[in-house]
């Protein structure tokens, strides 16, 4: 399972460093190609050398190779890498990474990741026990970062309590699990919509809203992640999806999107409408921007546009699931079970935007999972890649 993984191995400055010797050693037994990075304070405890003779490759500590001038660059490490594991953590190197405090290559490197990010603490168990420990971890499980938990026993400090970094063979296992889990989304095809449309008044204004198109990008690389094909529908946005596998079609107009989506409807299996779609649209485009008058107003008459989400519940043959979002900002839940069935949805995403951390533009959002059998479920808040993850869960549970 790890063979051939690309693995960012980051050492920093605690003493359960010299378990990671090990750890390297397990996982390249594996099979897995392992770049260490380590923290200047790691180098305190075990040196490079060690690390490069079992790696088979240089360690990186420095943003530069001081004799040579070479440049690490901590982007292409952070694209390199299937999974980063950092072992042990200090509390130090947890806080700078809930922070982005990138004052060195692995903390550097952390941000740039793409992959996975595995964080086993280390450190004593007073430290361990600290709330600022406590809410840097859970900072860090918002992001997504995978928290592998210390074990209880003796530590360096002949204390005893929580705070001994897991066991080498330990974080191995937590590693393959998470590279063998089945895909759930394999061979399904899925059609998401994401971002706002743009209602064209004249060639310099239009109508449009705030979306973003993170949540939705952030479902479509999600179901990229667990095996589905996405054919991602995108109003105008400045974001790409990070799965090379999504397949972007670009439209502008809530017209062109209904036109995408019933184009592709028959043949996905799931579909998600999370774009902001402009309800209405000019009656009339101008070809010719509309001049300003000294004493006149223009009167623009809007037309209503499709519902794509109803225009596809109406297309909907068994078998297929349609998932729709409701934004809202009062009567929450009633609205959206009101869009839930007249959409004949199988389950809506409710957001509203009275919660701060939710809705457009956020890297966060608070959800409630509605469905058409009648259950309702609230999240807390979460990242929006952590979000979409539940979404595809609540999915897959279907
Ligand atoms: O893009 P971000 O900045 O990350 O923000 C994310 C988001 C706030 C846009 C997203 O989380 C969200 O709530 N998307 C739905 C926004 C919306 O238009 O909600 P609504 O309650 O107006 O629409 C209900 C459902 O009908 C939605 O699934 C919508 O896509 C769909 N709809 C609406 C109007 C229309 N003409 N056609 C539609 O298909």
């Amino acid at each position: 399972m790890l063979a051939g993984k690309h693995i960012i191995l980051g050492i920093t400055g605690g003493i359960a460093a010299y378990k990671s010797v090990m750890l390297l050693r397990l996982l390249i037994k594996k099979g897995a190609e392992v770049q260490v990075i380590i923290t200047p304070s790691g180098k305190e405890f075990i040196t490079p050398v060690t690390l490069s003779a079992l790696s088979g490759k240089p360690v990186i500590s420095e943003f530069f190779t001081a004799n040579t001038g070479e440049w690490h660059s901590h982007v292409d490490l952070g694209l390199w890498a299937d999974a980063m594991v950092i072992a042990p953590a200090t509390a130090c190197t947890i806080a700078k990474m809930a922070c982005g405090v990138a004052d060195n290559m692995l903390v550097t490197s952390y941000l740039s990741a793409k992959a996975p990010v595995f964080v086993a603490p280390a450190m004593d168990l007073d430290m361990m026990a600290h709330p600022s420990t406590k809410r840097n971890l859970e900072t860090l499980r918002s992001y997504g970062n995978h928290i592998i938990e210390p074990a209880s026993g003796e530590l360096a400090s002949h204390l005893v309590g929580k705070g001994r970094m897991e066991e080498p063979e330990n974080i191995v296992k937590v590693l393959e699990d998470f590279f063998c889990t089945a895909k759930p989304l394999a061979g399904k095809k899925m059609l998401i919509t994401a971002g706002p449309t743009y209602e064209r008044i004249d060639p310099v204004r239009f109508i449009g809203n705030f979306s973003t198109g993170k949540m939705g990008y952030a479902i479509a690389d999600a179901a990229a992640r667990m095996g589905a094909e996405v054919t991602l529908v995108s109003g105008p946005v400045s974001i790409a999806p990070e799965e090379r596998s999504v397949n972007v079609v670009k439209v502008e107009s809530a017209r062109e999107m209904c036109d995408a989506c019933t184009e592709r409807f028959q043949d996905t299996d799931i579909a998600i409408m999370c774009a902001a779609v402009a309800d209405y649209a000019p009656a009339h485009t101008y070809s010719t921007k509309i001049k300003r008058e000294k004493d006149e107003v223009p009167v623009i008459t809007l037309v209503k546009n499709p519902d794509i989400a109803a225009t596809l519940g109406r297309q909907k043959h068994p078998g297929q699931i349609l998932v729709g979002f409701a934004l809202e900002t009062d009567h929450e839940e009633a609205n959206a079970k009101l869009k839930l069935d007249s959409k004949n949805l199988d389950m809506i995403v409710l957001n509203s935007l009275r919660d701060p951390q939710a809705g457009f533009g956020t890297d966060t959002n608070k959800i409630t999972i509605i469905t058409a059998k009648g259950s309702a479920m609230d999240f807390p808040v979460k990242s929006k890649t952590e979000v979409a993850k539940d979404i595809l869960h609540a999915i897959v549970d279907l």
